[in-house]
């Protein structure tokens, strides 16, 4: 009989653990206790030492070397010194950062962070000297969509494709645009995030990154649904090839009738 209750009692045991771990928040993200009554800086200052000094260094100043802690080898991670709110709130709100190994590419997910933390965090690390850029603010509606064209024919789509729809490159998945906004488009081209090449303004001044912007944004975007069938939005091709089918079984459906009148 012991065994069997050993084995009952571990199998519970068992039960109860999996039933704790599932319960733990997914998100992965350490937090200050009392963070609603924190002053801004000092949330920032708490969520970066929680959840970004292990890969970015206690200063800020990057970790090139992996350092074993109790908790496990802690990552690796570049400096932050300089790259300024216009970076940093970059790779928060796009979901970007953390990652939870230092090789992993960033990818585009739901931000893990809310609202208050994010700028808590911008202003934190942007804090640190010396400063650097802010937030972009870009002006796509004063850019030339034929000049976006071109210039991203020339600087992007290489990589991005020339309708914006993403692919891979050597050692990355390039994303599509669909869900970047105007000043992630701006912010990206002059950060370069992980293996984009990053291009100053001599390369590609504010003016013609409106007119990129411009582009990218129109051909990137979700076309509404313009009447008709919406077969999911797949495109003007797809979409016109429906016409053309459902126009060529109306003429076999005729074909077929006039066959039976003047067979009668
Ligand atoms: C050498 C290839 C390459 C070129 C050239 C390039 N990109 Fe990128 N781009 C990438 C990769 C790879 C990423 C993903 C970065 C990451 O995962 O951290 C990216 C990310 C982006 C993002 C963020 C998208 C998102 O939602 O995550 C934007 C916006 C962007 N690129 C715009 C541009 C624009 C505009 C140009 C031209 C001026 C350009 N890129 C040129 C490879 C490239
Ligand atoms: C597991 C290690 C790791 C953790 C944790 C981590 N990062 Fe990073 N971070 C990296 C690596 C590696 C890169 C370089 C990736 C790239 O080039 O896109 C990076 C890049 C960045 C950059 C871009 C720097 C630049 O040169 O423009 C910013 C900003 C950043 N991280 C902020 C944060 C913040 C804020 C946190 C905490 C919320 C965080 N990271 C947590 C490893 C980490």
């Amino acid at each position: 009989m012991a065994p069997r209750r050993i084995l009952l009692a571990t199998a519970v045991t068992a039960l109860v653990l999996a039933g704790a771990a599932y319960a733990q928040p997914r998100s992965g993200v350490v937090r200050p206790p009392d963070e609603a009554r924190l002053p801004l800086r000092e949330l920032g200052s708490q969520l970066y030492a929680g959840n970004c000094s292990a890969c970015h260094g206690i200063d800020g100043s990057g970790q090139r070397v992996p350092r074993r802690t109790t908790e496990g080898i802690e990552g690796q991670g570049p400096s932050l010194r300089g790259v300024g709110a216009r970076s940093v709130d970059f790779y928060l709100r796009t979901g970007y950062m953390p990652i939870s190994e230092p090789e992993e590419q960033p990818t585009r997910r739901r931000p893990l962070f809310n609202e208050r933390e994010i700028r808590a965090l911008v202003d934190y690390v942007s804090s640190l000297p010396p400063p650097g850029p802010p937030i972009p603010q870009p002006h796509p509606e004063r850019g030339n969509l034929a000049e976006g064209y071109e210039l991203f024919v020339e600087h992007c789509a290489g990589c991005h494709q020339a309708t914006a729809q993403g692919g891979v490159t050597t050692g990355a998945r390039v994303p599509p645009l669909e869900d970047a906004s105007a000043v992630q488009i701006a912010q990206s081209v002059r950060i370069g995030p992980y293996l984009m090449p990053k291009f100053s303004e001599r390369q590609i001044s504010d003016e013609e990154l409106d007119s990129i912007i411009a582009y990218a944004e129109l051909v990137s975007k979700r076309p509404p649904d313009e009447g008709g069938w919406g077969i999911g939005n797949l495109g003007p091709v797809p979409e016109g090839m429906v016409t053309w089918w459902l126009g060529a079984v109306v003429l076999v459906l005729v074909c077929v009738l006039i066959g039976r009148r003047l067979r009668a």
